[in-house]
């Protein structure tokens, strides 16, 4: 028999209140990633852009999480879609990453054509075949919904409304009117880091001082806050004179984040390749955005880059020692990583039974 009883025993320690981070295994084993694109990225609402970048008919983004690639697009009559970018006759990709604007999609492998609803219009050359229905090979759709300017999808038909995923959001951005600021930029990063060595970064300030000494000098530090809500990981601390900041930094379920400062947001997509490869897709939007505000907007997503960039080199440094096989794991700070312990719950709770082996949990 299984020496995992229940799910309570998936807590870490739990016999002696210790709290420790995720088994170093996790952050590099294909069968660990496996399970994480089914019990997570497969089920979850993932950011895909901003409803800007999708507003006219026929504009289209397509992109990808965790190997499943889609895109999202507004129809002829203006409804906002999103499908798998994977013909339905013989698997090729319909679209390439990016945006884009077109009335009809054409197959580039064997010239199917399928409009904005998903619908096949045309199958040239495949001969007569009384089995073969037009309407039975659509493009398949997956959900999607839009919350203040931002778009997310899930591919998960059974999944829970956006709002409801959304947890603490809402409420603790309600005060702000992010669906005001214009979209300028996005920025794309490629880590040699699994996805989980960026997130257990971004979701604690403990490193600020060691990693990030030109944002340490405008922030007070000795107040840095760290605190959890439904779905959510809020951070705040108070800013001094010059800072661009907002001095709220937040992480939601279970890959995307938000920070909210004076003159606009970020928000950004945490986005898997492999159990190894991490892409960051940055969105930054402004309140002005007319030419006198361009200097100031630049540099704002200037020192922003400048931090991700910090990120990355100390998680890539980090995730090379996960892989050697000498580190199992890592006490979490009661003060500081409350929100990485959050994550690694949710992380524990998703793949259940599949991430286990003997020895990962128990002392
Ligand atoms: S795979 Fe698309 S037309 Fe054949
Ligand atoms: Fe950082």
């Amino acid at each position: 028999m299984h020496p995992i009883a229940s799910l309570d025993d998936l807590k870490p320690d739990a016999t002696r209140g210790a709290v420790y981070g995720l088994p170093a295994r996790w952050y590099h084993e294909r069968e660990i990633y496996q399970a994480e694109r089914r019990q997570i990225f497969a089920r979850t609402w993932q950011l895909a852009c901003a409803e800007s970048d999708v507003a006219g008919p026929g504009d289209y983004l397509a992109t990808d999480v965790a190997g499943y690639r889609f895109f999202v697009i507004r129809d002829r009559n203006g409804h906002l879609r999103a499908f798998h970018n994977v013909c339905p006759h013989r698997a090729s990709t319909l679209l390439e990453p990016g945006r884009g604007r077109c009335d009809l999609l054409r197959c580039r492998y064997h010239g199917w054509v399928f409009d904005g609803a998903g619908n096949l219009r045309r199958a040239p050359d495949f001969g007569e075949a009384e089995w073969f229905r037009k309407e039975d090979h659509g493009l398949k759709p997956i959900r999607v919904e839009t919350w203040r300017g931002l778009v997310f999808v899930n591919f998960d038909p059974e999944a829970a409304p956006l709002a409801r995923d959304l947890g603490s959001l809402p409420e603790t951005v309600k005060d702000y009117p992010i669906e005001s600021f214009t979209k300028v930029r996005q920025a794309e990063f490629e880590m040699n880091c699994n996805w989980k060595t960026y997130t257990d970064n971004f979701v604690e300030g403990y490193h600020i001082p060691g990693i990030h000494p030109s944002f340490n000098a405008v922030i007070d530090f000795s107040k840095f806050e760290t605190t959890h809500a439904d779905a959510l990981v809020i951070m705040t601390a108070p800013q001094k004179n010059g800072s661009i900041y907002g001095g709220m930094w937040l992480w939601g379920w279970p890959n995307y984040t938000l920070s909210v400062y004076p003159t606009g947001m970020n928000c950004s997509r945490i986005v898997p390749i492999d159990e190894k490869r991490t892409r960051l897709v940055y969105s930054f939007f402004f309140k002005d955005v007319s030419a006198a505000a361009a200097e100031a907007n630049e540099r704002t997503i200037e020192t922003n880059c400048a931090i991700v960039r910090e990120d990355f080199g100390i998680c890539e440094h980090a995730q090379g020692n996960l892989e050697a096989g000498i580190f199992q794991r890592g006490p979490l700070s009661p003060k500081h990583e409350t929100g990485v312990r959050y994550f690694h719950d949710g992380v524990r709770r998703a793949l259940g039974r599949e991430g286990l082996r003997e020895g990962d949990w128990l002392a």
